[in-house]
């Protein structure tokens, strides 16, 4: 096996883009020393642990970061509790297949506990009684208060429970819960007792959960009766139910299912629950200790499992582990948000997708802050819902995506400026591109043009901000995720795999490993390799093109596989192409994305029917309908088509590959851009679906 040391990298890849920065020796340092770097004229003590002040200070630690990164980290991770420290050598890894397998750790030898670090080293420095979560119900009056002690206290019950029921380290619990404050303590109770928890979005069908808790051998389901979602209920233990059984029919049997009530959206009374296997949360958690000994785990111990979609087969389980992953998600989230113990922080992302795991379970509670946990959905009651939170609990950081601002955009200022924002700080977008206009009213409705725009750009399998603006160290520009955070070498790459030196357009890779890179997909390390880094050996692959400009800022523009971003959702086109064919009366289904006003992008599937149903080939809008509602089904709501489009023939070429790019210009009324089309074995078709349009 091949070491890929991390001396190789010499300073010119600091900032790619950028004028070289100017040579300045940066001694190697022990991990708990603070650097004292030469500046232009007086001597700056320097640390990631401290806030940063200056756009020099960035340079200073950026490049300390890229040329030393073990010591670089271990000065960050000094701060934190490790029952045992890392060994000298802790940081190594291979990002390129061709030497052998790849992999990365970080702080090999240290033994530390996630948990532990997120609550009881806040209660042990006497910050028990610092506000920790805070819920804000569906229904605006539903709120309740939860400090670091007694987050401690719920969490600890419920790893007893856990523990009880026969729970242990490397097992993988699942969960399936709305955005009550059970979900994060759910998340921070497995990781205390070393168990690797796999939080499946209460959005995702019992199709979804079943396959996730089968990949993951979940034996173990939190879950929660339903949720209201504005005026919505949703029954999330039926669709638990049905996964259960789903499961079963496999052979795989999910033995203990504990259910929270959530009385105001589903009541006990009316939710299905089988004896033996059925546990109810409130009557049996609360009952348990309410302290628990901390299971200490190595470093690379696994600690998360998060599902994604990519652009070929199958979700795929990311494994995020425990010390570099801690690191990381606190190191950005101290950061990007400029965050103090003590600041009311929010971020609306739900805690089933990676953002609510780095930026509201884990990265903010490691910093000490007030974390709200949002049950509704930013237009319920009015569209001033967000505004009004903020001016209730003065939120300081506000974090939220792109398609949440377009949508409260088009319902006007009014119900901004309805609402005192004087508290807001800093704010944040993630999730997909920004387009400039929400940008602009971000920062000027939003913000009063005061607060600074965090464009974060990242992946579930980063684990963490990639790259991102830092506040007020540098000019943002509306629709720039800017600079490379702390140990992140971007490389732009041309289609062959060349870097591209400059101002550029390619493809976006990551060079060298930061701490929270994803360590495996659980059980297929080969398509870990494959996926990430078969591309472009040498280099981890994102996905996504992108645009360095002369400034050296980084645009994203967007996914360069067959995957779609819906309101900032991973779909793979994959996954629902096969959740329409599963329909009796579809025999083939290509779909692709486009552009939608408020989703970012919508989904547009291409449906070809069998023989025999419809009249040549163009069915009704009962079927369209039926069609729909299966994928809603297989997927989840959140993954079905906006538009289907009756396609008696596909653009394919001879030898019968769906050619995407035409139907991605059909989909946008662009036919008249297709270009060459002669590889086409029937450009006649390009015709006939143009003519389908809106049929
Ligand atoms: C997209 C979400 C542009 C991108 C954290 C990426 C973005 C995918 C941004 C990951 C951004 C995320 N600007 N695009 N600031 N943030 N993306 O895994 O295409 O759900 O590859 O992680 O979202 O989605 P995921």
């Amino acid at each position: 096996m091949q070491t890929v040391g991390r001396m190789k990298f010499g300073r010119g890849q600091c900032k790619a883009g950028q004028k070289a920065t100017r040579s300045i020796h940066i001694p190697r340092v022990s991990s708990t020393r603070i650097v004292k770097i030469a500046s232009a004229a007086t001597a700056v003590q320097v640390t990631a642990r401290e806030q940063i002040k200056s756009f020099e200070q960035y340079k200073e630690l950026y490049e300390w970061s890229i040329r030393d990164p073990a010591g670089f980290w271990a000065d960050f991770a000094s701060q934190f509790h490790w029952e045992k420290k890392w060994a000298e050598d802790h940081f190594d890894y291979n990002f390129d297949v061709r030497k052998g397998p790849v992999f990365v750790n970080f702080f090999k030898g240290g033994v530390t506990n996630i948990c532990y670090n997120a609550l009881d080293r806040h209660v042990a420095e006497g910050h028990g009684a610092t506000p920790c979560l805070l819920f804000e119900g569906n229904d605006p009056d539903r709120q309740k208060a939860l400090t670091y002690a007694e987050t401690l206290e719920e969490v600890c019950k419920l790893a007893n429970w856990l523990k009880a029921k026969g729970v242990k380290k490397g097992d993988t619990v699942a969960i399936y819960m709305p955005m009550i404050l059970e979900l994060p303590i759910a998340m921070l109770a497995c990781a205390r007792i070393g168990a690797v928890h796999s939080v499946v979005f209460g959005g995702f069908s019992a199709d979804s959960l079943a396959g996730r808790m089968e990949d993951a051998k979940s034996r173990v389901l939190l879950t929660c009766s339903g949720v209201m979602r504005a005026t919505k209920s949703i029954k999330l233990k039926s669709i638990a139910d049905k996964a259960v059984s789903l499961c079963a029919e496999q052979g795989f049997n999910v033995d203990t299912v504990l259910v929270y009530e959530n009385d105001n959206a589903i009541a006990a009374a009316d939710t299905p629950f089988t004896p033996g296997r059925d546990h109810w949360w409130q009557s049996e958690v609360a009952s348990m200790p309410s302290t628990c000994p901390v299971e200490w785990v190595d470093s690379e111990h696994p600690l998360f499992l998060l599902y994604t979609s990519g652009s070929t087969g199958k979700p795929k389980g990311v494994l995020h582990t425990t010390g570099g992953y801690m690191i990381y998600s606190a190191a950005t989230s101290k950061h990007v948000f400029g965050l103090q113990r003590g600041d009311v922080y929010w971020c609306t992302a739900d805690c089933g997708w990676i953002t609510g795991h780095s930026y509201l379970a884990y990265g903010p509670m490691l910093n000490g802050v007030t974390n709200i946990v949002f049950e509704g959905v930013p237009t319920h009651p009015t569209p001033a819902r967000c505004w009004e939170v903020v001016e209730k609990y003065k939120v300081k950081q506000f974090y939220t995506a792109p398609t949440a601002l377009r949508s409260l955009m088009r319902s006007g200022d009014e119900w901004v400026k309805a609402c005192d924002r004087s508290s807001l700080k800093v704010l944040g977008s993630v999730g997909e591109p920004i387009n400039p206009e929400a940008w602009r009213w971000y920062h000027e409705v939003v913000g009063d043009s005061r607060c600074p725009i965090m464009d974060t750009w990242w992946q579930t399998e980063t684990g963490g901000h990639m790259i991102t603006p830092l506040p007020g160290l540098w000019q943002e520009k509306p629709g720039s995720a800017t600079l490379p955070f702390f140990g992140v070498v971007p490389a732009v790459l041309d289609e062959k795999g060349n870097e591209l030196e400059g101002e550029a357009e390619g493809v976006l890779a990551l060079k060298q490993p930061w701490p929270s890179t994803l360590r495996t997909v659980y059980n297929d390390h080969k398509r870990y390799e494959e996926n990430y880094f078969g591309p472009f050996p040498g280099y981890y692959f994102s996905g996504d093109g992108c645009r360095r400009d002369a400034d050296g800022y980084y645009w994203i523009t967007g996914r360069v596989d067959d995957v779609i971003n819906v309101s900032g959702h991973r779909i793979g086109t994959a996954e629902v192409e096969s959740a329409l064919v599963a329909h009796p009366s579809c025999a083939e289904a290509a779909v692709v994305g486009y552009d939608h006003p408020i989703k970012g992008q919508g989904i547009y599937a291409y449906v070809t029917l069998m023989e025999g149903v419809g009249h040549d080939g163009v069915g009704d809008d009962a079927l369209k309908k039926q069609l729909v509602a299966g994928v809603r089904e297989t997927i989840g709501a959140f993954a079905a088509p906006d538009v289907i489009h009756w396609a008696p023939g596909l653009p394919k070429t001879r030898s019968g590959k769906i050619m995407r790019r035409v139907l991605r210009k059909i989909a946008s009324k662009e036919e008249e851009q297709l270009g060459d089309i002669s590889t086409l074995a029937d450009p006649s078709v390009v015709a006939s679906l143009v003519n389908l349009r809106g049929k």
